[in-house]
């Protein structure tokens, strides 16, 4: 018989070859390592990102000339930001800053805004009482019957839910010109272009007379 040589076996083949599973206790080690990593600088992060509510304050006076005074809008052609949850306004200014949201009075707003001045501005425009815009009665009873579709995702009332915005009491013609953005695809998101795409243009109308009449 001959002695099995070990140095000729092994010679020039990878280590993970000769022990697979190695292969399986290193990955799962390294999986560990990172995922603890990565919570902690979660934690880290959240704890630095406390949101300060009257430094948003301070900032929020410029915003007042477009978005009403303490962000309740009289103008449709601008949101109101009043009672907005505070992830959604979180996202949407990072976006407009980013430019994966394009609008060029917003991308001025925002281009010198720290992720920390976001947050402050979104934890205090979220804090405001939101005044309801009203909605065309005729459209809005018409538009109800397709907002159970809509209060899955934007909350009971479409009150919003953590990135899911806000849409009651929201300016009609400014819900509407958002769900055609998305309908033609200059505003993306992937799970309203589907549901737009569903919705005709009377469809629009009467489901936003209904959000914007909505308290
Ligand atoms: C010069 C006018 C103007 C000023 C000033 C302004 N905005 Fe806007 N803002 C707009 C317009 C117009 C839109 C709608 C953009 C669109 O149609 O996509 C908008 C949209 C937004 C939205 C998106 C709301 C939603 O429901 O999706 C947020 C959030 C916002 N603005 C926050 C702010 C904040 C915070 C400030 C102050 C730092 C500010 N804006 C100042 C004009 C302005
Ligand atoms: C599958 C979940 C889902 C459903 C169902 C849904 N939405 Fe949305 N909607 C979202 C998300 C998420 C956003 C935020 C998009 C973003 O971050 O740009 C949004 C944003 C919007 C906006 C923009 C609001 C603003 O302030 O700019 C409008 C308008 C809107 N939805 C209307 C509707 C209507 C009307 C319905 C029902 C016909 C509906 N949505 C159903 C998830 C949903």
């Amino acid at each position: 018989m001959q002695p099995v040589n070990l140095n000729n076996r092994y010679r020039g083949r990878k280590i993970y070859n000769v022990f697979p599973e190695l292969r399986g206790i290193v990955m799962q080690l390294t999986t560990k390592l990172l995922s603890g990593i990565f919570l902690g600088l979660l934690f880290a992060g959240s704890a630095l990102a406390a949101p300060d509510i009257n430094a948003g304050k301070e900032n929020a006076v410029m915003c007042f000339n477009c978005h009403g005074a303490e962000g309740n809008s009289t103008n449709s052609n601008f949101p109101t930001l009043a009672g907005q949850k505070p992830a959604y306004l979180a996202n949407q200014l990072r976006a407009f800053r980013d430019g994966t949201r394009d609008n060029g009075m917003m991308k001025n707003m925002t281009f010198s805004l720290s992720n920390e001045d976001i947050n402050n501005l979104a934890a205090y425009f979220s804090s405001l009482k939101n005044k309801s815009a009203g909605g065309n009665e005729e459209l809005a009873k018409q538009g109800k019957s397709k907002a159970p579709m809509c209060f899955g995702c934007h909350g009971n009332g479409a009150k919003g839910m953590g990135v899911t915005p806000r849409l009651a009491g929201q300016h009609p013609a400014y819900l509407q010109r958002q769900l055609h953005a998305f309908k033609d695809g200059t505003r993306k998101n992937g799970p309203m272009r589907g549901i737009a795409g569903m919705l005709s243009d009377e469809g629009i109308s009467a489901v936003t007379e209904y959000m914007g009449s909505l308290k």
